[in-house]
């Protein structure tokens, strides 16, 4: 038994989800540890599509339990949508739990959000507007709201007051938009509470007593490496640890509780919203992505940006995140491209380097090295075993895994669950 986290190394939106709901198959319990509903992680079951923004992806398999994790920000309202929209759909969701400890995101998080964008202007992070950064903000200056706060109307109550003052004093006179008050609040969210209230749990005991148990635990990050708070392009970031670190921060294990830390990568690289990205391609290569991989935002719809696999960024979320193997994924998002472009390393003010400069001025100077490999022409979504591959393929993955000097595990050539190519570990060393 064992305890697994799957984090992104890139930008988001690497295919977390689809490898979550893959191993989910043998997990007793996944666990998201940060982030919101800021998140978008679809899921392909045959015709269905399901797009997870805040619920673990492990609900797909009857009888795991999913939690939401102290590390994790929670809008109650999407929370009810989304358990809803489930149920709706025929997906048992009673294995559902939420940890009392996370933070809530409340209705003037999100308006903050939307404000602050606003008012930044061309400075603007462009994120998802969902609140994460308001609510991460009022958790560090100790005026959040937990989920603990949330089942109580009198401790609600109690700690509403002593945020409302200065929310109200930032939206009435910095963003000049309507105020909140106690009861507005308590009102609007009664009928979620309900539905809430009997999946409330103390995170931390139950995440400790699955490992202490031997069960099979999945943690399923969100985001990706180069929009964490403290590694990412800083300010254009988000306001969450997407790193596998924060599976132990944000759940109460500690950090010789992980046993293995799945990335997932693109074979080619997105991003959404602002900030540097030095192996953008702006022109009909990045478009062809776009299109092929239908590279659209899950949760806001925006066209992500796409551009050439960076090693030098997988390599150094590799070592961030003590990754101990890869998964590929959308490889077959680059069939029938004539010449595939890597990136090798970044020339930075007349020098040579291999890795991703913490200074995000000096990343956005970083001009990409290339290394060009030759395509494959036929389409690789049949592929089930390395042996289906074409010899092209087989010698891009390999690059890839030198390059970024981790093993890759497994290789995705479609959404659907099927199309997963698994690498058996090899026993040379
Ligand atoms: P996440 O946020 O990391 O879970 O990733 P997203 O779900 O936001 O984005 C990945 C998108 O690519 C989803 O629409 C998936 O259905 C799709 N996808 C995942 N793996 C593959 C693959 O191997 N090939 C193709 N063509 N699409 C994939
Ligand atoms: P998944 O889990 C891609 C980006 C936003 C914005 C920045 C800050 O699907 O990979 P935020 O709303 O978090 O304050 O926005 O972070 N962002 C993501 N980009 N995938 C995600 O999640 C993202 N979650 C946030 O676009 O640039
Ligand atoms: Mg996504």
């Amino acid at each position: 038994m064992s305890t697994t986290a799957i984090v992104g190394t890139q930008w988001g939106d690497e295919g977390k989800g689809r490898f979550c709901d893959l191993l989910a198959e043998e997990s007793d319990l996944v666990v998201r540890f940060q982030g919101g509903n800021n998140a978008g992680h679809t899921v392909v079951v045959g015709d269905e599509v399901f797009k997870f923004h805040l619920i673990p992806s492990g609900i797909l398999r009857p009888g795991t339990t999913c939690l939401l994790a102290d590390g994790t920000v929670i809008d109650p309202r999407v929370l009810c949508s989304e358990v809803e929209e489930l149920e709706a759909r025929g997906i048992d969701t009673a294995g559902l739990k939420v940890s009392g400890s996370a933070h809530v995101i409340m209705p003037y998080h999100t308006v903050m959000d939307r404000m602050e964008e606003r008012a930044k202007g061309e400075y603007a992070i462009g994120t998802t507007t969902r609140g994460i950064g308001p609510a991460y903000a009022d958790k560090a200056a100790r005026i959040g709201i937990r989920v603990w706060d949330l089942i109580d109307r009198d401790r609600l109550a109690r700690q509403l007051a002593l945020a409302l003052p200065r929310v109200n004093v930032l939206l009435e006179h910095l963003y000049e938009t309507e105020t909140f008050t106690v009861d507005d609040i308590i009102g609007q969210l009664e009928p979620c509470v309900k539905i809430i209230k009997p999946m409330v749990a103390d995170g931390r005991a139950l995440v400790m007593d699955a490992v202490a148990n031997d069960a099979e635990v999945l943690f399923e990050g969100a985001q990706g490496t180069f929009i964490d708070l403290d590694h990412g392009t800083y300010p254009f970031v988000t306001s969450s640890h997407p790193i596998a670190g924060a599976a132990t921060l944000g759940t109460g294990l500690g950090p010789l509780d992980l046993d293995a830390v799945l990335g997932i990568a693109k074979a080619y690289t997105t991003r959404v919203g602002a900030g540097p990205f030095p192996s953008e391609a702006f022109d009909e290569d990045g478009d062809r992505m776009r299109e092929a991989g239908a590279e659209f935002g899950t949760t806001t719809g925006r066209p992500r940006r796409c551009g050439w696999f960076d090693s030098c960024m997988v390599r150094t979320a590799v070592r961030i995140n003590s990754a101990s193997s890869l998964a590929l994924t959308k490889l077959d998002v680059l069939d029938g491209i004539e010449t595939i472009r890597v990136v090798t390393a970044y020339e930075l003010d007349g020098e040579l380097i291999d890795y991703v400069p913490s200074d995000p001025e000096a990343f956005a100077r970083c001009v990409p090295v290339y290394e060009d490999f030759p395509g494959w022409m036929e389409p690789l979504e049949e592929a089930r075993e390395l042996d289906d591959l074409p010899e092209e393929a087989l010698n891009y993955i390999e690059a890839v895994s030198t390059l970024v000097e981790a093993p890759i595990s497994a290789i995705s050539v479609g959404p659907e669950r099927e199309q997963t190519v698994w690498v058996e570990e090899s026993d040379e060393e």
